[in-house]
């Protein structure tokens, strides 16, 4: 018999299952809850509530610790490549050489996109956002490709698992494009994952675009630390959405849309946009962390803080590293990055930052590698969607198969008018509805 707690109410005693998660971390099982006591829990932003069990991603917010399948993300920072990081993701467990052979070759073979999508590309209205674009160009997909029927061969599975990984960039790299009235680039076979994109972003056909292995390493990296976190927002939405049996193209497409906000992917643009407003107002940081800490000021201090880590995030630490070590390498003096350490210099030594134990997240520093590398500001989040591509697929993937799944459908605590009688439109009063 394993650990319960016991909830007294009114009197009666009900036993509630604790669950030990692999690190030891316990939950209360609810799931009878509702059904045995007529009681709902209230947990508004679910930040005390564990939506799934999952063997994905592991994360401690107050260690600071992010693994991806038990491996360490610091390792997998030095080590892997991001298609590497994204079979690790999808199926489990590393890729033997030959499986990752097999497995960048599938994502080589689906990388060119359905000639007809260019048609919907290009009825987008100029200077729409690329996230607008991408959300609904991913949801588009479901019209030209199949969906994964429920007895599904594991092939077929995988196929349509690389196809979505493998375009996605490219429409990501041709959202751009077209944003620009340039033409578009195809992909190319004679390219990995990460430089195929550049080659995609950069190419002209006046000058063409000399890969840059620095470039190529960084934005592996990039996308190896984005690749997973857990039940966050946008990940939560996939699940939610995707726990409807909708297509996969579908739930993913509401996974991007809900990446966009400033509050969570969109937070990259939102940190270099700061960034560059203190540069232009002279440089000091002080004026900006003050704003932040009073409360009648909605300023935020974007790229700081986080619902999980009371720690400096893990993949926020890697990425500082790598800008300081990418621009060192190029010789490239970022007054950005200067003011990125002035503020968090600041920050970290005031009270409220340490009380409330908000530290720098992915997003702090992450900016400035995108910069570095030639991204351009409103391409950022797009950046976070592709990298978080393969976690979005491997939480459908395990949601779809997990057999306690079920329909997600939070209740709720109404606090609205008590029963009242319909009023006919012409006996309505302004103000007495
Ligand atoms: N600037 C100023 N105050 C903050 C900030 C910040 N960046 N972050 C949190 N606080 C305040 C917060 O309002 C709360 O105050 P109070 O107790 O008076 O309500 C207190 O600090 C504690 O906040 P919390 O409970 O630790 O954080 P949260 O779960 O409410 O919010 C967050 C998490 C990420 C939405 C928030 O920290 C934030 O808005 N940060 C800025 C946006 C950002 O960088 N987002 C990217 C997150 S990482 C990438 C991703 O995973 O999406």
């Amino acid at each position: 018999m394993g650990k319960t707690a016991k909830l007294i109410v009114d009197g009666r005693t009900y036993e509630l299952p604790i669950v030990v998660g692999r690190e030891g971390e316990m939950a209360l099982d609810i799931s009878r809850l509702h059904k045995d006591t007529g009681l709902i829990t209230l947990d508004p932003g679910y930040g005390n509530t564990g939506s799934c069990e999952s063997s994905i991603s592991y994360m401690n917010g107050d260690e600071g610790i992010l693994r991806y399948r038990g491996i360490p993300i610091e390792q997998l920072a030095e080590h892997s490549t991001f298609v590497e990081t994204a079979y690790l993701l999808i199926n489990g467990d590393l890729p033997t050489a030959e499986e990752l052979n097999e497995f960048s070759l599938m994502l080589n073979n689906h990388s060119l996109i359905h000639e007809e999508m260019r048609n919907f590309f290009e009825h987008f209205p100029r200077g729409a956002h690329p996230m607008n674009i991408l959300a609904s160009m991913v949801n588009a997909m479901r019209a030209l490709y199949p969906e994964i029927p429920e007895e599904s061969e594991k092939e077929d599975i995988d196929k349509t698992l690389a196809r979505l990984l493998s375009k996605l960039r490219t429409m990501a790299a041709m959202s751009y494009r077209i944003s620009q009235g340039q033409k578009v680039v195809y992909p190319s076979y004679l390219f990995s994952y990460c430089a195929n994109f550049l080659n995609m972003m950069f190419d002209t056909p006046v000058r063409p675009y000399m890969i840059d292995e620095d470039f190529v390493r960084a934005l592996n990296l990039f996308w190896v630390l984005h690749a997973d976190h857990e039940q966050n927002c946008s990940t939560s939405a996939v699940r939610l959405v995707g726990s409807a049996q909708v297509n996969l193209y579908a739930a993913i497409s509401a996974g991007i849309s809900a990446l966009w906000g400033p509050l969570h992917g969109g937070a990259n643009q939102a940190v270099v946009e700061m960034f560059q407003v203190i540069h232009e107002s002279g440089g000091d940081p002080a004026p900006f962390v003050a704003r932040a800490k009073d409360k009648k000021d909605p300023f935020l201090l974007m790229g700081f803080g986080h619902s999980v880590y009371k720690n400096y995030d893990p993949r926020g630490r890697i990425m500082k590293k790598m800008c300081d070590k990418l621009l060192q390498k190029k010789n490239i003096n970022d007054p950005l990055l200067d003011i990125a350490k002035k503020l968090e210099e600041v920050a970290l030594k005031d009270s409220f930052f340490i009380d409330n134990r908000l530290y720098p997240n992915v997003d702090f520093y992450s900016g400035i590698l995108l910069r570095t590398i030639g991204i351009p500001l409103n391409m950022f989040t797009v950046m976070f969607a592709i990298g978080r591509l393969p976690g979005w697929i491997s939480q459908w993937k395990e949601s779809r198969e997990d057999p306690k799944g079920k329909l997600h459908r939070p209740r709720q605590v109404y606090l609205g008018h008590d029963k009242r009688d319909y009023v006919p439109v012409n006996e309505r009063k302004k103000g007495n509805k």
